[in-house]
């Protein structure tokens, strides 16, 4: 007996998987079809499957030519499934020409000619037309933006606002996209538009934009006071538009994998976060130089204060403020304390001081370790009693990690809810109620030293 493997995502499935599908089966007797994981396409940078695992398996199993049908979940699978299920021939198309010749020692190794003019890819943008990013900003972090969006197929970065024309031009030019000088002509230029402008012009952009009707991400911090960012849901809601705080930690992979488990009760109960989070930074940059919303504790706070609310919740007795400033009164390091019921919580962070920037939970029985840069979550550890007894988990963090918020922007924009619990609503709501203490504490410190 023959037997034959192929694999694929299988996403809206088409003609070319039928066909395919069919010239796999007539290669031998027996048909094998891995169907892969969305963590897996996720971690290889495929984002925005819009089918789910079983609805794909299900439009696999309804051609009736696959005999067998597995579920691929890691790079290094097909080679181990070559071995196990004893396969004689591995066969995809010829979009892949090339890159499984390695498996050529172990079985006979097919690419076989791809249907023209029919992809997954294709008919995501019949079914979903492309979003058009307008971004407002051209500083570092939409600068990252640019190349990040590109690899989220759906979306599509069109055009530049900046007060400052000639800001706006630079950027324009840099990135093949257009500026702005007019904002009327910019929103209605954009499907969906990004924030990245200094921090307090947030919230007067987010209304605007969503004036506009326009779904937004913005760059955190959202806004500085509780009420501010209810408004802007709420407004978001009623108006049918879908309003992200960019917090990209929030969105990676290997976070939502890290409070899974934190919270699957592996250490006990969680009774202790702390999160730190510092840079070296000149004291000429913006995070210093704004007297209103510069500092380390606007500038990082929004990172530490995630996993916090993640894991303890809205619910905090208490929450305290203690800074070291710098002449102008902007803080360079802070700590903040959170007392929940029965949990004590920290945030560190530090603008010129460094620290080492881990997160540490602590359970009643373990805790978990996520080294510098866990804001980037890709591995952790997880400790018990016994020193030698170490669990250990990693997930991919690819780039600069905003594709993540850009995908799940776009799902949600598509009525796809499952995301949702990855930055909710109430976590915004709740940071930015925390920041609006804080800087009600900064200023009267200042006014009366
Ligand atoms: N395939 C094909 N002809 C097409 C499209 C896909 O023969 N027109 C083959 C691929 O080469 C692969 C299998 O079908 O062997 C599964 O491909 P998959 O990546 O799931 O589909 P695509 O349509 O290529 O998806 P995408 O646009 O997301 O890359």
């Amino acid at each position: 007996m023959i037997k034959v493997i192929t694999y694929g995502t299988f996403d809206l499935f088409h003609e070319g998987h039928y066909k395919l599908l069919q010239r796999a089966k007539q290669l031998g007797d027996y048909l094998i079809v891995g169907v892969t994981t969305e963590e897996y396409d996720q971690a290889r940078g495929k984002l925005n499957v819009k089918d789910s695992l079983l609805t794909r398996i299900e439009n696999v199993k309804k051609t009736g030519f696959a005999d067998e049908i597995i579920v691929e979940e890691s790079q290094g699978q097909k080679f181990r499934d070559i071995k196990k299920y004893n396969i004689d021939i591995f066969t995809v198309g010829s979009d892949w020409i090339g890159s499984f010749d390695y498996l050529k020692d172990y079985c006979k190794v097919i690419y076989l000619d791809r249907t023209k003019n029919i992809s997954s890819t294709m008919l995501r943008i019949q079914v979903e037309p492309i979003q058009r990013i307008g971004i407002i900003g051209t500083g570092r972090i939409a600068n990252r933006f640019v190349p990040e969006a590109a690899l989220v197929s759906g979306v599509n970065a069109r055009g530049v606002y900046n007060p400052n024309l000639k800001s706006a031009k630079l950027f324009a030019n840099k990135w093949g996209i257009d500026a702005y000088e007019d904002i009327e002509e910019f929103y209605q230029a954009s499907d969906i538009v990004y924030i990245a402008s200094p921090h307090g012009s947030h919230y007067s952009y987010v209304k605007q934009a969503l004036e506009h009707g326009k779904h937004v991400l913005c760059e955190k911090p959202l806004c500085f006071s509780k009420e501010q960012a209810k408004e802007l849901f709420r407004y978001a809601k009623d108006k049918g538009l879908i309003l992200f705080e960019g917090i990209k930690t929030a969105y990676c992979p290997g976070f939502a994998k890290l409070i899974g488990i934190a919270c699957s009760g592996i250490i006990g109960s969680i009774r202790g976060v702390e999160a730190c989070f510092t840079k070296l930074e000149s004291n000429s940059k913006r995070e210093l130089g704004d007297m209103t919303y510069g500092g380390s504790f606007i500038e990082l706070g929004s990172y530490c204060m995630l996993p916090i609310l993640k894991l303890f919740g809205y619910d905090y007795e208490e929450v305290r403020f203690d800074s070291i400033k710098n002449e102008n009164g902007i803080d360079l390091y802070t700590k903040v304390c959170i007392r929940y019921p029965n949990g004590l919580a920290t945030a560190t962070c530090g603008l010129g001081v460094k620290s080492e920037g881990k997160l540490l939970i602590s359970g009643t029985e373990g805790y978990i370790v996520v080294e510098a840069p866990w804001w980037k979550t890709s591995y952790f550890e997880v400790h018990h009693e016994n020193p030698s007894d170490i669990e250990r988990f990693s997930e991919r963090f690819l780039g600069d990690g905003l594709r993540y918020e850009v995908c799940d922007l776009l799902s949600k924009i598509g009525g796809d809810t499952r995301n949702d619990f990855k930055l909710t609503r109430s976590d915004s709501e709740t940071m930015a109620g925390i920041m609006e203490q804080f800087l009600a504490e900064r200023e009267g410190r200042r006014m009366n030293p």
